[in-house]
């Protein structure tokens, strides 16, 4: 039981909020959703104040019509508890269930994810609610999902927080001398003497504990899961053969481990969101759905949304061109998910999102927007087979939620460390070389990779470190970049030569971190260069690759460094690679597959998906795809 219940083929639809529109509305969206060939739509996401305008008073006639419309027109629910979005009546009632800012500020009612997940009023709602719902509809025949919630992510500072987190801190230390130990609390004043005296990270007068900060966001990470898991189990009670999931929303600032979650969902929910409006956004997408594959490790994931007409970046939104929403749902789709979802099925009048673009547009269904949402949706189908096979990659990079948690924003680092474009760079060379490439968690099943990469894995446990251990010495060829095993679990420095102590399994210590100008690039031989950061390596039984040209302390000393160790070797890079220096090495590696520059290329079994993103034809083999255009091809038995 993983799959939206009664929905055949890939999954195509999105966010519907009928309760925003007059009835006669409803007819229409159905009409038009059949037209598109939608078979799922997501209903009740912030329908809160609509089902219970009341506290203790429900009103579910009008989605007992929606349910029964959408039903009548073969059309799957997957339908959400209306969680991140406490009505008015709530916050007013419970003022110690808003959430809380570091610098004490309430979040008042007004926008939406206003609550404070550890607030005992909240969660007895948020169960109510949750309860009403599947007491209601769990043997209803529209329901194909349960859509807890929406992007966990909202962390409070609150007193309930605290109270909670000196909780969940006495189970993890047992003692104040253990906490004290593993936060270096003599460092500046900060042992504890009593559990009480302990803060959630509020805002202080200058830097704040590393150690402090991280366990935090491991607490808030365990904290909403509960919140999770208390709706799913009653969900799950009442239903028992509905599969249940949430929608991961991608941030840094958002303390969900992936990893952790995706074992207590039935199937991954992901929305992607790309944020740059050039070829970026087709290497982000391709990057958010590798991960969401990889953190369902084998079991089905969806992408939950996307925009269908425009990309909002730092610089403003930009329109989506003719074709890229189908383009970019193949990224996902060819990637694994079992179909490509939206946030909205039609354009608001007003609030918030009102520009946010939709499947229907403010101008109704005579669009070019709708029209080419009717013609992808009405592809599918025919593609549904090939969607089908695994996706299998020989290649795995390292994600590591705590060192992308550890190194943001945060100024206790040897340098500005921006984590996820590290990883995002290693997953952008191997595409751009036709390489698919799963993700691993650095304590996660190595086994069946024959190449892991671990970019600036910052925080690595003494458990991830015995895993690459383990991992190179049976066989395995191990790449990290620099400040991989800088810190352990409790943000202490791995003294020695740091690499997670792995100094024996590299072959090297790393002596110094050498911070470099902006702009400036520091040459390798034969190699391309290195920018921003460099470190110090002294060998000790490793082989240098290249050696930095120039540099002061680093001129003449190692670069890149590969050390054969059990039956596989380990490679490390002491700096941040340019892209054409990573090139270089993966060559080295004969790191190769099928595609060209802007063109996805992933084999599944006997099918081939073929992503032309370019302004020109493209050819894969015998395969030719016009520009901007996508194709998938079967090869005979
Ligand atoms: C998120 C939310 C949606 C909507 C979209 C807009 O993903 O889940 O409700 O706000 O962003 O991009």
């Amino acid at each position: 039981m993983d799959w939206p219940k009664g929905v055949d083929g890939l999954c195509y639809g999105g966010d519907y909020n009928p309760e925003q529109w007059p009835e006669n509305v409803w007819d229409d969206d159905v009409a038009l959703m059949r037209e598109a060939g939608v078979n799922l739509v997501s209903v009740g996401v912030f329908s809160w104040a609509r089902l219970e305008p009341k506290e203790g008073e429900y009103d579910f006639d009008w989605l007992d019509r929606v349910l029964g419309k959408l039903h009548d027109g073969g059309i799957g629910v997957n339908l959400a508890t209306p969680t991140a979005s406490p009505p008015p009546w709530f916050t007013l009632a419970h003022p110690d269930a808003l959430n809380v800012r570091p610098d004490g500020t309430l979040q008042v009612h007004g926008s939406r994810d206003t609550y404070d997940v550890h607030a005992p009023a909240y969660r007895e709602a948020s169960r109510r609610i949750a309860a009403e719902l599947a007491g209601r509809y769990a043997d209803h025949p529209a329901l194909a999902m349960w859509h807890v919630h929406n992007e966990y992510g909202s962390t409070s500072h609150s007193p309930h927080a605290e109270r909670a987190f000196r909780v969940w801190l006495r189970q993890k230390y047992s003692t104040l001398e253990a906490l004290n130990d593993a936060w270096w609390g003599s460092f500046w004043s900060q042992r504890y003497s009593e559990w009480d005296q302990i803060l959630a990270p509020r805002a202080t007068q200058y830097l704040t504990n590393p150690a402090h900060e991280l366990d935090f966001k491991r607490f808030t990470c365990e904290a909403m899961l509960d919140h999770y898991r208390e709706q799913r189990d009653i969900l799950r009670e009442a239903a028992p053969d509905v599969p249940i999931t949430t929608n991961h929303v991608f941030g840094q600032w958002v303390p969900v481990d992936q990893w952790r979650w995706s074992e207590e969902v039935d199937l991954v929910a992901f929305d992607s969101y790309p944020g740059a409006p050039d070829e970026r956004a087709e290497q982000q997408s391709a990057l958010h759905a590798d991960l969401a594959r990889s953190w369902a490790g084998g079991r089905p994931w969806l992408l939950m949304e996307q925009a269908a007409g425009s990309i909002h970046s730092a610089d403003g939104s930009i329109a989506k061109s003719p074709g890229r929403m189908a383009r970019h749902s193949m990224i996902h789709i060819s990637r694994g998910s079992k179909g490509a979802m939206f946030f909205q099925w039609r354009a608001g009048r007003g609030g918030a999102e009102q520009w946010h673009s939709s499947l229907v547009p403010h101008s109704g269904k005579d669009t070019r927007m709708f029209r080419e949402v009717v013609e992808f949706g009405n592809a599918l189908p025919g593609i549904a087979d090939a969607a089908d096979a695994p996706v299998e990659a020989d290649v795995a990079i390292l994600w590591s939620p705590e060192s992308w948690w550890a190194t943001g924003g945060h100024a206790s680092l040897p340098a500005k460390i921006d984590y996820l474009e590290n990883v995002a760079q290693i997953h952008r060379i191997l595409r751009d070389r036709g390489v698919t490439v799963d993700f691993a968690a650095p304590e996660g099943d190595l086994g069946k990779y024959s190449v892991v990469i671990a970019p600036t894995t910052y925080v690595l446990s003494k458990a991830a470190a015995e895993n690459l251990r383990w991992f190179t010495a049976g066989g395995g060829r191990l790449v990290a970049s620099y400040l991989t095993g800088a810190v352990d679990e409790n943000c202490q420095v791995w003294t020695g030569g740091y690499l997670g102590g792995l100094t024996d399994l590299f072959g090297i210590r790393v002596l110094e971190h050498l911070p470099q100008p902006a702009g400036e690039q520091r040459a390798l031989w034969n190699f391309g260069g290195a920018e921003r950061f460099c470190e110090l390596v002294e060998l000790r039984g490793a082989q240098c690759v290249t050696q930095y040209a120039t540099g002061d302390v680093i001129e003449n000393q190692p670069a890149v460094t590969v050390n054969p160790f059990g039956e596989g070797e380990a490679w490390y890079v002491s700096c941040k690679l340019a892209d054409d220096a990573w090139d270089r090495l993966f060559e080295a590696l004969e790191l190769n597959g099928p595609g060209l520059a802007g063109v996805d290329v992933v084999d599944r079994g006997r099918w081939r998906f073929i992503i032309n993103h370019t302004d020109a034809e493209a050819q894969i083999g015998r395969i030719i795809v016009p520009a901007g255009a996508w194709a998938v091809d079967k090869r005979p038995d």
